[in-house]
């Protein structure tokens, strides 16, 4: 192993930091990327690692030829950097990849804790979950009861860990587990997960961590002192987060939570013997929990940024994150008619590097064009499928619009000012993300009508320029990239 340990250096390795796209104005600048809490770009080192396993592609599942085995080696590597990365015990822990997210992972665990013990049918999940951290224990496990926050509305905080123990001793004996995000997808808030796991588990209940938002940013241990009780049951998160586009989701869970049932899918490579009687499945983990042909080079490409990450330490990570995270926060709150969502105050409620925030007067819908069409910056809008949260947090905001939901046009008023802006940071934001988010800002608070005569808003809350419509084909065409690699392809000699 090199002794590779540059922030700053890693902090460049990114091919799509180059993009760039002409704008409104005719100007053509490079994209300013501040949409990495939905997805990650990719980090060139560990694409080059899944692009050095392609020559050796081929199925896991068996160890006959040259191929079968480096790929399976490889894979397995991937396993040990995610129990590596969450500092989970490879003998009591298994790490394991399911579907292409955390969603699919999430359904699988809830189907799978709730036969566990279906005797306990309510789930408490807080108001801030991303919908895939709800509805699968709503669907899956039983009643999910929801745990409110600290403060109020716009400025809420983390979970209310005294509410916490409320509901735990309301539903005592009947809470089988405890579903929470390791930080909000919408304000970056951070909850306190350990603290939690102790509460759950006075009350016998587990704990599910939704660490999508959160891996990326900071450590995560499964336990902060190596405390049992502190340890967190199940940690799930998406590849795709961590700069490893189309990584799978993954889990890291307590071996003790899956045994004892059978897995929640059945198929080829998690068996031991299968006859027209019955199938005996396999003890081995993660094997017994990954069901046919798995994503090998997503997961050779996550293991890879787990260990280039750990290589920098995730501390020097976080540490820099925090301070562009200050930059952000200071800059949006200098602007008069800026609304910042989530309470401020980052010594009394962390953040990871995601910030939710509105402008007086302008629907979400017409910021968000306006930033991209003639500023190159990158920002989502709307709720960001966690629409309980959002509407709590925009609670005071939308009393005062007084829209009667019956009036003509309420659902289009409605969908115009139910939502919010996003800005999040990734290892790559830099100075000038955050100053040509800050310039776009100030300048749409200057000039709001000059920009607004620019657009045309849909039936959705969306807003079109009227004039210049990024030739989507041009920028990329799939038929073109095949017909130029498929080009170089016939002018290469031969090779017999
Ligand atoms: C906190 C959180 N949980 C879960 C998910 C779902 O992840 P995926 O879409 O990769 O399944 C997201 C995605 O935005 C998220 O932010």
């Amino acid at each position: 192993m090199s002794d590779f340990s540059t922030l700053a250096a890693l902090s460049r390795d990114f091919p799509a930091l180059a993009t760039r796209y002409q704008l409104a104005d005719g100007r053509i600048t490079r994209r300013h990327y501040l949409d990495s809490a939905a997805s990650t770009l990719a980090m060139g080192c560990a694409r080059q690692v899944a692009d050095e396993l392609l020559p050796h592609y081929a199925n896991t599942h068996s160890q006959a030829h040259f191929s079968a085995r480096i790929v399976n080696d490889a894979y397995d590597w991937a396993h040990q950097q995610v129990l590596k990365f969450t500092e989970a015990d490879p003998v009591r822990h298994t790490a394991f990849f399911a579907g292409s997210g955390c969603t699919a992972t999430l359904n699988r665990l809830a189907r799978t804790l709730a036969a566990q013990r279906p005797e306990r049918n309510i789930v408490l999940a807080s108001l801030m979950e991303h919908h895939a951290n709800d509805l699968p224990h709503r669907k899956h496990a039983g009643q999910v009861v929801h745990i409110p926050l600290i403060g109020q509305a716009p400025a809420l905080g983390a979970v209310d860990l005294a509410a916490l123990e409320r509901l735990l001793d309301h539903y005592r004996g009947r809470v089988n587990y405890v579903a929470i995000a390791a930080a909000s997808n919408v304000t970056g808030i951070v909850n306190p997960v350990h603290d939690i796991a102790a509460l759950a588990h006075a009350y016998g209940a587990w704990i599910v961590v939704d660490a999508s938002q959160a891996l990326a940013h900071a450590l995560l241990p499964i336990s902060d002192t190596g405390a049992a009780e502190r340890e967190l049951d199940v940690v799930a998160f998406s590849g795709h987060k961590l700069y490893a586009p189309g990584a799978p989701g993954v889990a890291v869970a307590r071996r003790a939570l899956l045994e004892g049932n059978e897995p929640d899918e059945v198929g080829g490579g998690m068996v031991d013997d299968v006859s027209l009687a019955g199938y005996q499945i396999t003890r081995r983990f993660p094997d017994r929990e990954e069901a046919g042909t798995p994503n090998m080079l997503g997961a050779a490409q996550l293991g890879a940024v787990l260990n280039a990450l750990q290589r920098v330490g995730m501390t020097a990570v976080h540490a820099a994150e925090q301070a562009r995270l200050r930059q952000l926060l200071t800059g949006l709150a200098a602007i008069p008619g800026v609304r910042i969502y989530g309470d401020p105050d980052l010594d009394r409620t962390p953040r990871l590097g995601t910030v939710a925030f509105n402008l007086d007067g302008l629907e979400h819908g017409l910021v968000a064009a306006v930033l991209n069409d003639y500023f190159n910056v990158a920002v989502r809008n709307g709720c960001f499928c966690a629409h309980p949260y959002v509407r709590e947090l925009l609670k005071p905001e939308l009393w005062t619009l007084d829209i009667d939901p019956d009036a003509e046009g309420a659902a289009l008023r409605l969908k115009s000012w139910q939502g919010m802006m996003r800005a999040s940071l990734g290892l790559y934001s830099d100075d000038q993300d955050i100053a040509a988010l800050l310039a776009g800002v100030r300048a749409l608070q200057a000039r709001p009508n000059d920009y607004r005569a620019h657009y045309a808003a849909d039936g959705e809350g969306n807003f079109h320029h009227r004039t210049f419509a990024a030739p989507g084909r041009t920028l990329f065409d799939p038929e073109a990239a095949l017909d130029r690699a498929l080009a170089q392809l016939t002018a290469r000699p031969a090779m017999l």
